[in-house]
């Protein structure tokens, strides 16, 4: 949710300023913005929209200064327009770029209008400038101003700021929000991901919540939450240009879908055993630590709270774990209550979402046995906060639509499952099975991409609908979750998920000939059942399109049916996971959406 930049420099910082924003639009693209300090004055430039727009801004006016910040921006508080639009600034003195939300806002805007400021947008984000210009007014300093402004502020942020006074300087704060510095060579940066400023940067300082800093082009000081000057660790990023380049595909969406084999396979590389998993793959001491898990606690939101649900079978099957899951941002306003040695697993691709990661701080002041975090991006903010985790390594996923993400999270929750059962030395040949299956996942992701020429020809037909309806059983109803997920956010068509049993207690009254319906028919122990839901489909004339197998085959009048690669019992979620990826993204391509940055949404939702 909103992407943050500031770079100081010897050489001028507009065009790396833009760039930067531009490798963080998928954290929002309602308006962007840039703010310079030139000689006399800061100039600032706002766009509705896309980077894109500030980009054209900006080389009509050539603005050229050495230091500058700049933010793309993801709307909470206040509609997309320019006044609401970042950089916001105080008395033409004080400029600020935020990323959170201050959840006192209101009394802060009651506050500073009594001291006079004129608050010019509908922000929380505008009161932080106007309050570091009242601090620097009594205190002169502008570290010191931002201190005794932050010490104001509830809720989550992450700021970078520059000074009309402070040429040469950025100054930065982070609380609950991602944040880091840049060094470079004569220049440091400061951005809400390493991605932004990949290119620039030799190496990078994550910053904790709490701290404060102020670089300059050859200085970078930073002060924790006493205000004392202290070292970060300096650490190395892998953040290559590749990962962020579409590399001759349309869009990311589709690049991340083909990478999948890969990804997963970086997922499993140096993780498995012959027929089991290696041990302490989740960090040390977790193996011991798995013999005494009676229950899990599941939490995560959206893709990843799929993976989850598709994942409980196997934890009841390989491990004989009974599993909850809850919604992020439901789980800690129920009162959960904690049975003795109930693991607690966080499951987040960004790392960042703000829902999870306060399910998982909730979870820390309960009776859990300890926490588990499967996460993509090393640096992030649950990496750091669990007790033991587990990165996918699927590289940066661009597309605000989650494609590799929930495939290599899959493949890790059946790691953990295994790894659990191991520890209690149980179902052994369940592990080495499940172990083979995954094994062969990468080629039989790699498989699956033949289907693109079938789903080709249904393509038209469900692009030219406003419904569908998706069916699947057991695992596979998560994965039909999943697929109507996909549909719905990047092609704005209204797609909805039933287990297929229940089609006959309501959604039945949906079909007709106008309504698609897409189903999974694996060949597993409800296959029979599943085909029985069918045929009511079919006898009230609906449109059915089917990814099954030899088993699963049935005479479709209307619609398709679509073999699916021979798959194992544990991959074949993972691989029948494909084919709706591709569905939704050739039926989004069909509509002509912007599918890589859908309205509305954003990569990481930093916000509750
Ligand atoms: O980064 P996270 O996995 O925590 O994100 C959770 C959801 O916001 C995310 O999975 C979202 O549902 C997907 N972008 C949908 O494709």
């Amino acid at each position: 949710m909103c992407g943050i930049i500031g770079a100081t420099s010897s050489r001028s910082v507009g065009k790396i300023l833009i760039k930067g924003l531009q490798l963080m639009e998928y954290r929002g693209y309602d308006s962007a913005g840039i703010a310079l300090n030139q000689k006399e004055q800061v100039f600032r430039l706002r766009a509705l929209g896309k980077v894109s727009n500030l980009e054209e801004m900006m080389v009509e006016h050539k603005p050229k200064a050495k230091t500058g910040i700049a933010h793309t921006r993801w709307a909470t508080h206040g509609e997309p327009s320019e006044d609401n639009a970042h950089p916001h600034g105080s008395n033409d003195e004080v400029y600020i770029v935020h990323n959170g939300i201050i959840e006192n806002h209101e009394s802060i805007r009651a506050r500073l209008k009594k001291e006079g400021y004129k608050i010019i947008s509908q922000t929380d984000s505008e009161l932080i400038a106007h309050l570091i210009h009242f601090y620097k007014q009594k205190l002169g300093k502008t570290t010191q101003a931002m201190i005794e402004a932050t010490k104001e502020l509830k809720g989550a942020y992450s700021i970078a700021v520059i000074d009309k006074d402070k040429k040469g300087k950025v100054f930065a704060a982070r609380q609950k929000s991602p944040l880091l510095i840049g060094r470079g060579i004569e220049e440091n940066f400061v951005a809400s991901d390493p991605l932004a400023i990949a290119s620039v940067a030799e190496g990078f300082y994550l910053l904790e919540d709490g701290d404060f800093a102020e670089i300059s082009k050859d200085k970078i000081k930073i002060f924790d939450e006493t205000s004392k000057e202290v070292q970060r660790n300096e650490t190395l990023i892998e953040a290559t240009a590749t990962a962020t380049s579409r590399g001759g595909y349309k869009h990311f969406m589709e690049k991340e879908i083909y990478e999948q084999p890969e990804s997963v396979g970086n997922t499993i590389n140096g993780r498995l055993g012959e027929n089991d998993v290696l041990n302490n793959i989740f960090g040390l001491g977790s193996s011991d630590a798995f013999k005494e898990v009676k229950r899990i606690q599941f939490v995560a939101c959206g893709t990843s709270l799929h993976a989850a649900k598709t994942a409980r079978k196997w934890f009841e099957d390989i491990c004989e774990t009974p599993c909850y899951i809850d919604f992020a941002s439901e789980y800690r306003y129920r009162n959960p209550l904690v049975e003795e040695n109930t693991l607690f697993v966080s499951i987040s691709q960004s790392g960042e979402t703000a829902d999870t990661l306060a399910a998982l701080e909730y979870a820390k002041s309960k009776e859990y046995l300890g926490a588990v975090s499967i996460c993509n991006v090393p640096t992030s903010t649950m990496a750091r906060d669990a007790d033991w985790k587990m990165f996918t390594n699927a590289g940066p996923e661009i597309g605000v639509a989650s494609t590799k993400a929930f495939t290599t999270q899959l493949a890790a929750l059946l790691m953990l499952a295994i790894s659990i059962a191991k520890s209690q030395d149980i179902n052994k040949d369940k592990r080495a099975e499940a172990t083979q299956d995954l094994r062969n996942t990468p080629s039989l992701l790699q498989e699956a991409f033949a289907l693109k020429a079938d789903i080709d020809q249904i393509t038209e037909n469900i692009a030219s609908k406003n419904n569908a309806l998706y069916l699947g059983r057991g695992m596979f109803f998560s994965i039909a979750q999943e697929g109507a997920l996909k549909l719905k956010e990047i092609s704005y068509i209204h797609a909805e998920a039933y287990p297929a049993g229940e089609l006959k207690h309501g959604p039945l009254a949906l079909v007709d000939d106008k309504i698609p319906v897409v189903a999974l028919a694996p060949e597993d122990s409800l296959v029979e059942k599943l085909l029985s839901n069918l045929e009511e489909v079919k006898a009230r004339g609906g449109t059915l399109y089917v990814f099954g197998n030899a088993k699963s085959k049935i005479e479709i009048k209307r619609g398709k049916f679509i073999k699916m690669p021979e798959c194992g019992t544990y991959n074949a979620p993972i691989v029948y996971t494909v084919p709706l990826q591709l569905l939704a993204y050739e039926v989004a391509c069909h509509r002509g959406t912007d599918l890589d940055q859908p309205r509305n949404l954003a990569k990481s939702v930093t916000v509750e």
